[in-house]
């Protein structure tokens, strides 16, 4: 298989990969760990191969909230109709970051893709860490700080077009709360991180909504810069995979008028650990 690096900072594209094949995982490990963004084109797999590709990491960590695939309760669907006008994930996020134990990544197969356009963009938190000043990175070291998935998934948002068509559900269920460190030390790789992001970090713990607002909103801006970005431009067949304890992502919704349509598999983390 060929591996290219997409950017100095995080992603790779991966060529002439065989996800069915087990001899060729611990290289697509080996990839996962360097790149924290891998896109594995021409895969073209079934929900079940999918679903074996996902087991070689750990346990599936089913989505309660995303509409599930018929008869394949652990894939969510990931779709906008060409009708629709919301697509799922347009916020910056890291998926589960609202759970104890967040998610370890995520695995997102294309099934069919819109004539232009639908791209998914993705920051790596350990480069954004590491162009922080060292006396703000001893602000940040031993922070904590809360992430929820109520204001997301909860009864407010009902009134979203994804809720309205069906593709997310569960309002009732939208009650996790949870715990992180804001800096982390990433379980395979070592490298620290950051570990907030915009859609489910609530404040930061012990801080006044003020200090927190303004922590945050900080690191925010600082983390979108595109030097530490990536940008994935996808091909039916293709499956990427993103670690969610370095990265945040984003759908980009900027082809209205064209289905694509997606099936993800989220595979669990073990416990984060503080810088
Ligand atoms: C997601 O946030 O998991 C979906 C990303 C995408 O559709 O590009």
């Amino acid at each position: 298989m060929e591996i290219h690096p997409l950017t100095g900072s995080l992603g790779a594209e991966v060529i002439g990969a065989d996800i069915k094949d087990p001899k060729q995982f611990d290289e697509i490990k080996r990839a996962f760990a360097q790149y924290s963004v891998i896109t594995l084109r021409g895969q073209n797999i079934t929900p079940e191969e999918h679903l074996a590709f996902a087991r070689r990491w750990g346990d599936i960590n089913v989505n309660r909230f995303f509409k599930a695939l018929d008869g394949h309760p652990e894939v969510a669907v990931v779709l906008k109709e060409a009708d629709q006008t919301g697509a799922i994930g347009e916020v910056w996020h890291t998926d589960h970051a609202y759970d104890q134990v967040p998610a370890l990544g995520s695995i997102l197969h294309a099934i069919e893709t819109p004539a232009y356009g639908g791209d998914t963009v993705f920051c790596g938190m350990s480069a954004a860490y590491d162009a922080l000043s060292d006396r703000f990175k001893q602000l940040l070291n031993g922070l904590i700080a809360w992430h929820s998935s109520r204001h997301v998934f909860g009864a407010t948002q009902s009134k979203s077009d994804a809720s309205q068509t069906g593709r997310v559900g569960n309002a009732d269920i939208a009650t996790q709360d949870a715990l992180h460190p804001v800096v982390i030390k990433h379980p395979l790789s070592g490298r620290l991180g950051l570990f907030v992001n915009p859609q489910f970090t609530t404040r930061i713990d012990g801080l006044s909504p003020e200090e927190s607002d303004a922590i945050l909103n900080m690191l925010y801006v600082h983390c979108q810069k595109p030097e530490f970005q990536c940008r994935v431009n996808w091909q039916a067949g293709d499956v990427t995979m993103w670690d969610n304890r370095a990265t945040w992502h984003k759908a980009i919704n900027d082809y209205h008028g064209h289905r694509r349509y997606m099936h993800r598999v989220t595979v669990e983390g073990v416990p984060l650990t503080a810088a």
